[in-house]
C-alpha cells in the first residue's frame, strides 16, 4: 500500500474501499441494513485497510462489526466517516458531538481516522459551527483528521479562511467523463488531499476500449488503469465492488506506472 501524508502528518492509504451499498438487503443503497459483513471481510482479505463509510449510509455498525470479525487490531485500519449537513446531525456543537458519539459507538471504536462534512449547505454560519465542533473533537483526539466532501472552490474557501485547523481532505466525485479537474487542482494547491468518489463510474464502450488498449500494455484491466491514473495525479481512490474478484483487481494497482502519453489519453476521456 502507498500512503499520502495529510497536512497534519497523518498517513492515509491512497486506496480504500467504498461501502455505500454494503451490509444492505440486495446491495441496494436504500435497502434495510442486514448486518452482512461478507463484502467487507472480502475486502479486508484482499488487503484493504482503509474503509469509507458515512452516517447517511446507515452501515457504520456493519463496518465496526466487520473490523471486529477480521480479528485485526483497530490501529491497522483507517476509517473515514461523514456527518450529514442536516438539521438532525449538525449546525451546533451539541448536535455534532451527538453525531460523532453515535458514529464512534456504531463503529465500536474510540477514534475515527477521518471525519468529513458530507455535503456543503447554504447556511455559512452553521457550516462553520459544524467545522469548529469538528476542530474541538480533533483536539480531543476523537478524530485524527478532518475534512469536507462535495465542496466547490468557494465553499472550500469558507472553511480555509475561517478555520483554526485546516481541512485535510476534500472527497469529490471524479471519474471518466467527469474528472472534476478544477476542484481537484484547487484542493491540491491548498494542501487539501482530494479523494475520488464513484471512481469506476462514467465509462462507456468507447472509453473502455481506450482504457483496455492502454491496460493491455501493462497487463492491467480498464478499471486498474483508471484507479492508477487517479493515484498518480495525487487523488485517493475508494472504489467499491460487491464482487471479491473485482475488489482484488482494484487493489492490485501498485506494480505499474502509466506513461505520460497514456495519462494524456485518459485525461481526455
Ligand atoms: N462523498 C460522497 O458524497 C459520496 C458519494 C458517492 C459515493 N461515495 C463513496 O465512494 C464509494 C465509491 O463510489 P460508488 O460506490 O458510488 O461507485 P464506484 O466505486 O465507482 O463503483 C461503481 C460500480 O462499479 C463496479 N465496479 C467496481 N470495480 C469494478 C471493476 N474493477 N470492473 C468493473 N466494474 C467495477 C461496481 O459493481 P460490482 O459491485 O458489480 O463490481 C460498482 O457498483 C462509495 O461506496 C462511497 O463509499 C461518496
Amino acid at each position: 500500500m502507498e500512503f499520502v501524508t495529510l497536512n497534519n502528518g497523518v498517513e492515509m492509504p491512497v486506496l480504500g474501499t467504498g461501502t455505500n451499498t454494503f451490509g444492505k438487503v440486495n446491495g441496494d443503497y436504500f435497502g434495510d441494513i442486514n448486518d452482512d459483513t461478507t463484502e467487507l471481510l472480502a475486502a479486508i482479505k484482499a488487503g484493504y485497510r482503509s474503509i469509507d463509510t458515512a452516517i447517511a449510509y446507515r452501515n457504520e455498525s456493519v463496518v465496526g462489526k466487520a473490523i471486529k470479525e477480521s480479528g485485526l487490531p483497530r490501529e491497522e485500519f483507517f476509517i473515514t466517516s461523514k456527518i450529514p449537513g442536516d438539521e438532525e446531525h449538525s449546525g451546533t456543537a451539541e448536535k455534532v458531538e451527538a453525531s460523532l458519539n453515535a458514529s464512534l459507538e456504531a463503529l465500536q471504536t474510540d477514534y475515527i481516522d477521518l471525519y468529513l462534512i458530507h455535503h456543503p449547505w447554504d447556511d455559512e454560519n452553521e457550516m462553520l459551527q459544524t467545522w469548529y465542533a469538528l476542530e474541538n473533537a480533533y483536539n480531543d483526539g476523537k478524530i485524527k483528521a478532518i475534512g469536507v466532501s462535495n465542496f466547490d472552490q468557494d465553499q472550500l474557501d469558507i472553511i480555509i479562511d475561517n478555520a483554526r485547523i485546516q481541512p485535510m481532505v476534500n472527497q469529490v466525485e471524479s471519474h471518466v467523463g467527469n474528472w472534476n479537474d478544477e476542484i481537484v487542482a484547487y484542493s491540491l494547491e491548498n494542501d487539501v488531499i482530494p479523494t475520488a468518489w464513484g471512481p469506476m463510474k462514467g465509462t462507456d464502450d468507447a472509453s473502455r476500449a481506450v482504457l483496455t488498449e492502454i491496460g493491455d500494455q501493462y497487463g492491467k484491466t480498464w478499471g486498474q488503469v483508471v484507479l492508477r491514473y487517479q493515484i498518480e495525479r495525487g487523488v485517493i481512490v475508494i472504489p467499491k465492488s460487491h464482487n471479491a474478484g473485482r475488489q482484488a483487481d482494484n487493489f492490485n494497482v501498485f506494480d505499474f506506472e502509466l506513461s505520460d502519453a497514456d495519462k494524456e489519453k485518459i485525461k481526455a476521456l
